[in-house]
């Protein structure tokens, strides 16, 4: 097909180009006819411009563009003009001109879209993914994309600039859990043999330190096979980051820096650095989270000590067990009614722990169904501690440690969103730090690794990992953004004897360990440095920076909850004999 091809994009023309004949390239956004003429509204990824027939100037070009539908994509030649007067649109940045059309080439005709290719569509989701060709036709998903490449390119000018080297590791690995589960890859020439889709690339980087690039990054898509939520995909994208010869701060820092550039370059924001850093053992105790949104407070108190001997037996003996009695002030908690308070104490009971007592502080005093039990004096010393003023009602919960914190941690965050307490302009940084090695799985019956079983212990609870393996904390390190984790990683082991070590205390054996993580046990034999590192979830920020509520509207082609994609359907069945080269039946 002949066709002129497009002297400037549909966002580029203006007044300054009043007179030129130019063509333009794009899809018909939508069409009016106004007495006898007909306006076009061209729009490709640039912007939108008003091209005009008039049958006056140009019989056969009106004459075409009588059977312009939605998302034809057409090619016009013509003269810029200014509008006439008082028809100027300032919304958009074309609006003070028009185009007075001589030639219009049909390039494609198009089929009446499922949805209006427009910005705050309120269309299904799942038909939004089935046509994601017109999705990303969308003003606002161009935008997002468009964001997510200004993070790659500031991303590796950043770590070009500190001497790191962008190293790309296999996408076909061993094997080699690392908390999730992994996409297994059968391998055709090696019968009954799998190569698992990286998890994350952390074997490799660190095979890298030992080769001496001392200074690694990438930006690097990772694959787990784990229930999906809106802020996780099975195939995502880490902006994978170690170094050799570092401490904490000396890793955090770099983070901090390309954190800040972020910021600055994408928002227009300046960000404080360093960023707070808050131990695990307080942000559990203090807002019930590993990841706490400090966008808001409704910090925790603990009112173990003053109801370890009080008259309230469930209390005092959950206390004695070892268990934990706290909870937090909710501002203006006192008007909820009964029905309100019912529901609160449901919910509660829904998270799994027992249920909930709370204290009410009203103009007349304590009102409290556990007043009886605790003593008026208690119940004030209870208000008083969680900072409770007239008007206010406690929440509180008792049960283990972990449950009593995390229940409250969700109790939290369901409050500050009933009670609009967050602040959605406000961003809040903060690291978190010194995790525990191992958390006991009931599950499996043995300790898993918080972070994964590469990362240091303390130096100084070395000693506990004969002693009290539990009670050992890590090198590791999160970056939580707004209530998500948005960063992880630790200082590593470097010593072949250490890393078996906590191998063993994973319940991995000699035997295992060689089996799957041989190759690195043998490589620090070979003059491994101290080296640490951390990966950013690339797409978790972009969702955040853009403002979107889930990770699928920064990725172009995402999997549904179910871990499908619906434009091509996949996952999907393959032949027979595919599956008897790859030496596999189906049950
Ligand atoms: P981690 O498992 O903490 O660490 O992952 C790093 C960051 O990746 C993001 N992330 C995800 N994003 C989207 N979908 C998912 N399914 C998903 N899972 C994780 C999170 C997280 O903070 N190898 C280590 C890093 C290291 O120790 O250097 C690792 O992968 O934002």
């Amino acid at each position: 097909m002949q066709y002129t091809k497009r002297t400037h994009t549909c966002g580029e023309l203006r007044p300054a180009h009043i007179g030129q004949t130019v063509t333009l390239t794009g899809w018909v956004d939508t069409r009016r006819d106004l007495g006898g003429v007909i306006f076009i509204d061209l729009r490709d990824r640039y912007g939108i411009t008003q091209v005009v027939f008039n049958p006056q100037h140009h019989q056969s070009a009106h004459e075409k563009a009588k059977d312009l539908r939605s998302e034809y994509v057409i090619a016009v030649t013509g003269t810029v003009e200014h509008r006439p007067a008082g028809t100027d649109n300032a919304k958009i940045a074309t609006g003070q001109i028009d185009v007075r059309v001589q030639d219009l080439v049909i390039l494609n005709k198009a089929e009446t879209p499922p949805f209006a290719i427009e910005d705050g569509i309120d269309t299904n989701e799942d038909l939004r993914l089935k046509y994601r060709y017109l999705d990303l036709r969308r003003p606002e998903m161009q935008t997002k994309l468009l964001f997510r490449h200004k993070m790659y390119l500031i991303t590796r000018k950043y770590f070009d600039e500190q001497q790191f080297v962008e190293v790309e590791t296999p996408v076909l690995m061993k094997s080699t859990p690392e908390g999730a589960r992994d996409f297994l890859v059968p391998s055709r020439i090696n019968p009954g043999k799998f190569y698992a889709l990286p998890q994350s690339p952390q074997t490799y980087k660190q095979i890298l330190m030992v080769a001496g690039f001392d200074r690694y990054f990438q930006v690097v898509k990772c694959f787990r096979d784990e229930d999906l939520r809106a802020d996780r995909q099975p195939e995502f994208t880490q902006i994978d980051v170690e170094m050799s010869f570092v401490d904490e701060p000396d890793v955090q820092n770099v983070v901090e820096g390309l954190t800040q550039r972020f910021f600055k370059e994408l928002k227009g924001i300046d960000v404080p650095v360093p960023f707070p850093r808050l131990t695990y053992k307080e942000a559990m105790e203090g807002y019930g989270s590993d990841k706490p949104d400090l966008r808001f407070g409704l910090k925790f108190a603990d009112f173990s000590p003053l109801v370890k001997e009080g008259g309230f037996k469930v209390f005092a003996e959950n206390v004695k067990k070892g268990g934990v009695v706290a909870g937090f002030a909710v501002p203006g908690g006192a008007s909820f009614t009964r029905n309100q308070m019912d529901n609160l104490v449901d919910f509660t009971k829904s998270l799994g722990v027992g249920g909930l007592a709370y204290i009410k502080l009203t103009e007349k005093g304590i009102e409290s169904a556990i007043e009886k039990f605790l003593g008026a004096d208690v119940c004030r010393q209870i208000c008083d501690l969680a900072g409770a003023k007239t008007g206010d009602t406690v929440l509180i919960v008792s049960d283990t440690w972990s449950k009593t914190y995390t229940t409250l941690g969700t109790l939290r965050l369901e409050m500050a969103r009933r009670l609009n307490l967050i602040d959605e302009n406000a961003w809040n940084l903060l690291w978190v730090v010194d995790f525990p090695m191992f958390e006991w799985s009931e599950e499996e019956k043995r300790y898993v690794a918080m972070h994964h079983p590469f990362t240091a212990p303390k130096p100084e609870d070395v000693p506990m990992l004969d002693t009290d393996p539990s009670k050992a904390r890590a090198r590791a390190y999160d970056l939580v953004l707004n209530g998500n984790e948005i960063a992880g990683g630790s200082i590593r082991i470097h010593s072949s004897e250490l890393q078996s070590k906590v191998f063993g205390l994973l319940g991995i054996g000699a035997d295992e360990a060689k089996a799957k993580f041989g190759f690195m046990l043998d490589a620090f034999k070979f003059g491994a440095p101290p080296h640490g590192g951390i990966a950013f979830g690339f797409d978790r920020i972009a969702m955040l920076l853009t403002g979107s509520k889930s990770i699928r509207d920064v990725i172009a082609f995402p999997k549904t909850s179910s871990g499908y994609s619906l434009m091509d359907d996949n996952p999907s069945a393959v032949d027979t004999k595919q599956l008897d080269e790859l030496h596999i039946r189906l049950k």
